[in-house]
């Protein structure tokens, strides 16, 4: 029973659909899970708290404070308990104030001041739901990260027919559940990924790099994270925000500082995924000084950096995984297999620079996949995020 005490704030708001709240308390609780439900003054006009505290009971929370005894509900404090946070049903009017801030009722303030993660089961007419405010606002609280609950199609409370019904309360509980089995997949694992280029510095002004973004590393580092995995990420100098609480973010600037970390980690991780685009090569003198323009040729010494994957593939131990990175240009199956060898990964991810939407940069990514008998998977152009899932879930068949 992967519910057996979930601690569940449940948001009810001024819909028809908030009778149907009653039944999704009731199986919520026929689960194991503790439910706290907190009610917009809308939605006490379509349920009774009455009705949900005899339910759950747990007194409901509705206002900021109870006037008689002059309790304080403190919404931080929820925020803090809770697991989850499922809105359902949520009006137009609440997904707005949630996209915006406006914190005007215990509900939002609860929603704001959330730790645990946030799904949103939206219910109104179907115009209201196809209009672009409400689209613009459920596109605004996904970026913030939070799960919406798509509605179903059908007979709705207008007599009308469309897209806007909230989805049934056994769904809805069929997603939560999924979430956290999704959640627990990789929650005893320590994975180490390294993302990003490096900078070999020339001078105080310049230096040798390459066009990684990061994208790609952090994806896997996120996908990981979300999976319940502690995450150790060592990223070269990027513009990507690792937000996860499972991700500890180690910032490095050369292939010298990135190897000392992950050489450093390594020994006490699982698994480690090498997504770093590292400079295999770096100036053999650094110049204090900024280099002049004094002739019309200029000749660097270059000299080779520590290849981090052979480190890590050489230390690596029987129950440890090491995951590897090929970026081609050529010749790429047979040179991502040398590479496999040579590193000793378990499996190796190709990306061509050949394929459109591929490599650096781009917000979508097209791999194929090869494991150590030479045997590969090709996988379509999809975004990066989509793109870390995949690599994971060939990750868990190996461990499972
Ligand atoms: O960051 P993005 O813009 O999202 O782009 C993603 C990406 C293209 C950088 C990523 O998908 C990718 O392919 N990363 C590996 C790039 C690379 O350096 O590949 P490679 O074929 O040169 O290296 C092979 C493997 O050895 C890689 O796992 C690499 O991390 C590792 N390596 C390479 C050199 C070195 N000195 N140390 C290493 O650990």
């Amino acid at each position: 029973m992967i519910l057996q005490g979930k601690k569940i704030v449940l948001g009810i708001t001024g819909s028809i659909a908030a009778y149907k709240a009653a039944f999704l308390c009731r199986a919520l609780i026929k689960k194991g899970a503790e439910v706290q439900v907190v009610i917009t003054p809308a939605g006490k006009e379509f349920i009774t708290p009455v009705t949900l505290s005899a339910l759950t009971r747990k007194p409901v929370v509705g206002e900021f404070f109870t006037a008689n005894d002059g309790t304080w509900h403190s919404h931080v404090d929820m925020g803090l308990w809770a697991d989850l946070m499922l809105i359902a049903p949520a009006t137009a009017s609440t997904i707005g104030k949630m996209a915006n801030g406006i914190a005007d009722n215990m509900l939002i303030t609860s929603y704001l001041s959330m730790k645990a993660p946030v799904f949103i089961a939206p219910a109104m007419d179907l115009d209201m739901y196809a209009h672009p405010s409400t689209q613009n606002n459920l596109k605004k609280l996904k970026s913030y990260g939070n799960y919406i609950i798509e509605p179903s199609t059908g007979f709705l409370a207008s007599a009308l027919e469309g897209k806007g019904r909230m989805e049934e309360p056994e769904v809805i509980v069929q997603q939560i559940e999924s979430f956290f089995k999704y959640q627990e997949q990789l929650s005893k694992k320590k994975i180490l990924i390294t993302a990003g280029p490096t900078y070999e510095k020339i001078d105080p002004v310049r230096y040798i790099s390459n066009y990684s973004s990061g994208k790609m590393g952090f994806a896997l580092a996120n996908v990981c994270a979300e999976r319940g995995a502690k995450v150790v990420l060592i990223s070269g100098p990027v513009q990507q925000q690792a937000v996860h609480p499972n991700i500890t973010r180690i910032d490095v600037e050369s292939a010298d500082e990135m190897h000392r970390e992950a050489a450093h980690y390594f020994p006490e991780t699982d698994i480690g995924i090498l997504c770093a685009a590292v400079a295999d090569y770096k100036p053999v003198m650094f110049s204090e000084k900024k280099l002049k323009r004094e002739s019309e040729n200029l000749s660097l010494n270059l000299v080779a950096n520590h290849d981090i994957a052979a480190t890590l593939g050489k230390m690596k131990k029987e129950n440890q995984i090491l995951v590897g990175f090929a970026l081609e240009t050529d010749n790429e199956r047979d040179n991502a297999m040398i590479k496999l060898k040579k590193k000793n990964f378990d499996f190796i991810v190709l990306n061509s620079l050949n394929e459109k939407g591929a490599g650096f940069q781009t917000d979508t990514n097209k791999i194929s996949i090869i494991t150590v008998c030479g045997d590969k998977t090709d996988f379509p152009v999809k975004p990066k995020k989509e793109v870390a899932e995949d690599i994971v879930n060939t990750l868990k068949a190996l461990i499972d």
